[in-house]
């Protein structure tokens, strides 16, 4: 059985940087699964129509880091069947063999609840406003609002919300680095499989 790590936390937390370190690390396959909502939100037309067809060309644009992507991917994600749709690719993709990584709002509470290991990662409003301002050249005030408002999307909705699973480990990364924040995640991970 391949083994499941499931990194959970609101926007722009540090949840990918650590998930794409700890695969690294591991030799783990990674899968960002906010790139599915991000390629469907951003097709278009019929989002149920559009996460049951979505392609390996959808989900390489080159538009789905921005703001206004992300803002498209919160809206459709409250759909459940949109989210329905999208089990099944997360559900193959995390079968490999030696174990996968997965990031985002409900690996850990609906996709993975077994998960072998569970992060929620968190940082504080402007921290995490100013890290994302910075990577799209945006106005961190600007940034803390959209941030906001999706966070509250993501957190409200009736399907999959954005919350940590009951026996997730936090992890605050606010003052961390990101060396710091991945020696903690591969710390946990170290612990997990030794016991
Ligand atoms: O995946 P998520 O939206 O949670 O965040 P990310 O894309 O991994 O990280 C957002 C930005 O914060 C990136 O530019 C990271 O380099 C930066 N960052 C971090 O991830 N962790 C830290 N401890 C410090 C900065
Ligand atoms: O990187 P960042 O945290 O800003 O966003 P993302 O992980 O790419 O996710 C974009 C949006 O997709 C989120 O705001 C959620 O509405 C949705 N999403 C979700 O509902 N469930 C997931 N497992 C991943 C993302």
């Amino acid at each position: 059985m391949p083994f499941i790590i499931a990194i959970d936390g609101p926007a722009a937390s540090g949840k990918g940087t650590i998930a794409r370190a700890l695969a690294a690390e591991l030799g783990f396959h990674h899968l960002d699964t906010g790139l599915l909502y991000r390629a469907t939100g951003a097709k278009g037309g019929d989002p149920v129509a559009a996460a049951r067809g979505l392609t390996a060309a959808d989900l390489a644009r080159d538009d789905l880091r921005s703001a206004a992507a992300g803002q498209a991917a919160s809206r459709i994600a409250a759909i459940p069947e949109v989210r329905a749709a999208l089990v099944a690719f997360q559900h193959c993709f995390a079968a490999q063999d030696p174990g996968a990584v997965l990031d985002g709002r409900d690996i850990g509470t609906v996709i993975y609840p077994g998960a072998e290991v569970k992060l929620y990662v968190t940082a504080s409003d402007a921290v995490r406003a100013a890290r994302r301002a910075a990577e799209l050249g945006a106005d961190p005030d600007q940034m803390l609002a959209e941030l906001r408002e999706r966070d509250l999307r993501d957190s409200q909705r009736d399907v999959a919300p954005l919350r940590p699973a009951e026996d997730a480990v936090v992890l605050d990364t606010s003052t961390l680095s990101i060396e710091e924040a991945v020696a903690r995640a591969l710390a946990e991970v170290r612990r997990v499989r030794a016991g």
